[in-house]
């Protein structure tokens, strides 16, 4: 119980009491964080061994950690599978919340490797579990080369296998990381890491799962009766008395009839028009909100799919029997630990905050860690530079001298000729 001795006594009193007054309804099915006697709860499967490529854990808190006596299990050879599980109590995620939750820490550049674990159901021979093996639930990183960060959340229903359709994004630093699935009821679900919220959704749309409740109508019609007017006249501005008597041009008052007009030869003079100030245009009434407005149509109306049958128990998982980790790794040195399965994310929030309460400690360990390899290989190609250097200057100290000489003296050639031979 390392961790106990490195938290503050008084947390550790705060911690304690609320793990006594966690509610009394909820249920731990499985929680594994690698402590004295896991050995006899998880089986290391042979899956790959007689072919030399199934690879060994250890039993470590790694190279860096908040407390090196809280150990976890690290794959330990470079370019190989792992498959591990353990037994947990068969349970059912009926009516009730289901939390999976674990810790992972890449202490190594990964290159390619899965970070996750998986739930099964049925029998599973331990000893032979492997990638081929029918999981209900997978969860958790998976890192190739800097493009690929893919946060796994695949859930199985009715033999197959469904991937979230989002593109969620795992951490890819050296740091110990927490990831929590949640999954309740009502088929909505939450991600989170190091216990923030990533994402959160429904199983119905965030899986291909059941087909989709509703679907574009191709072939609408817009309704007789659907009035898309947003505004009409006002039924109660009516036309102001004598409004249609106004002419629109009148005689121009400053016209002058010429001096030089001549009536017989001209006609009687009339002065030209101009537009009337006090004509408004014909009549229009004003315009108001139409109370009946039922907004634009669009022929994109959403129906009832009627191949939409609903599931109520689309969120049970057949029942869990086992947790695994099964992966592949070019670069070992992942640390698994604080594997949890629960119905209460109140208490797995506690867990990760029980945990992170030494995170910086931690940091610390990991920045005098990445201190010490760059001292080293700073060291290390320093020594590399200054051995080419010397082997330079050896190789321009023989050459060199020659040519000197045989600027100098054309007959040492002959000396340098017989050297060599
Ligand atoms: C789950 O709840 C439903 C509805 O209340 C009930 O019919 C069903 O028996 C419950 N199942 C379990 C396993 O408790």
């Amino acid at each position: 119980m390392g961790r106990g001795r490195a938290l503050p006594l008084l947390l550790l009193v705060t911690l304690t009491s609320l793990l006594l007054f966690r509610s009394a309804s909820s249920e731990i099915f499985f929680e594994e964080r690698f402590e004295d006697g896991w050995k006899s709860r998880w089986v290391l499967s042979d899956w790959k061994r007689s072919e030399g490529k199934a690879g060994t854990f250890k039993h470590t808190a790694g190279k860096w950690s908040a407390d090196p006596d809280d150990r976890g299990l690290q794959t330990y050879n470079d370019a190989k599978h792992y498959a591990i599980s353990a037994k947990v109590p068969e349970f059912s995620n009926e009516n009730r919340t289901l939390v999976v939750q674990y810790s992972i820490k890449f202490e190594q550049d990964i290159e390619c490797g899965g970070g996750y674990i998986k739930l099964l159901s049925g029998y599973v021979n331990q000893k032979k579990f492997g990638g081929d093996t029918p999981y209900s639930f997978m969860f958790g990183p998976d890192i190739c080369g800097s493009q690929t960060k893919k946060l796994h959340v695949i859930l199985s229903y009715q033999g197959q296998n469904y991937p979230i359709k989002k593109d969620l994004q795992c951490e890819t630093d050296k740091l110990t990381h927490f990831y929590t699935f949640i999954l309740r009821p009502d088929a909505s679900y939450s991600v989170l890491i190091d216990n923030r919220e990533r994402d959160s959704g429904s199983m119905y749309t965030d899986w291909d799962i059941l087909p989709p409740r509703k679907i574009k109508d191709v072939n609408a019609k817009k309704p007789a009766d659907w009035d898309d007017r947003e505004y009409i006249d006002d039924p109660n501005d009516v036309k102001p008395e004598g409004y249609d008597s106004i002419p629109a041009e009148i005689p121009d008052p400053k016209a002058k009839e010429p001096a030089d007009w001549d009536e017989e030869e001209d006609g009687i003079w009339k002065p030209p028009k101009i537009p009337n100030p006090a004509y408004k245009g014909p009549w229009k009434p004003k315009k108001m909100k139409n109370p009946n407005y039922k907004g634009k149509w669009k022929k994109t109306a959403w129906i009832d799919n009627p191949e939409f049958e609903d599931d109520p128990n689309l969120y049970v998982l057949k029942p869990i029997k086992y947790v695994g980790i099964e992966v592949w790794q070019v670069k070992a040195g992942s640390v698994f630990d604080n594997i949890l399965i629960c119905d209460d994310p109140e208490y797995a929030k506690q867990v990760v905050d029980e945990i992170f309460a030494n995170r910086e400690i931690e940091k610390d360990a990991l920045e005098e860690a990445e201190k010490e390899r760059k001292a080293r290989e700073e060291e290390e190609s320093k020594r590399a530079r200054e051995e080419g250097e010397r082997r330079k200057r050896d190789r321009d100290r023989r050459y060199g001298d020659r040519r000197r000489h045989r600027r100098h003296d054309p007959r040492d050639y002959l000396d340098d000729y017989h050297d060599e031979l």
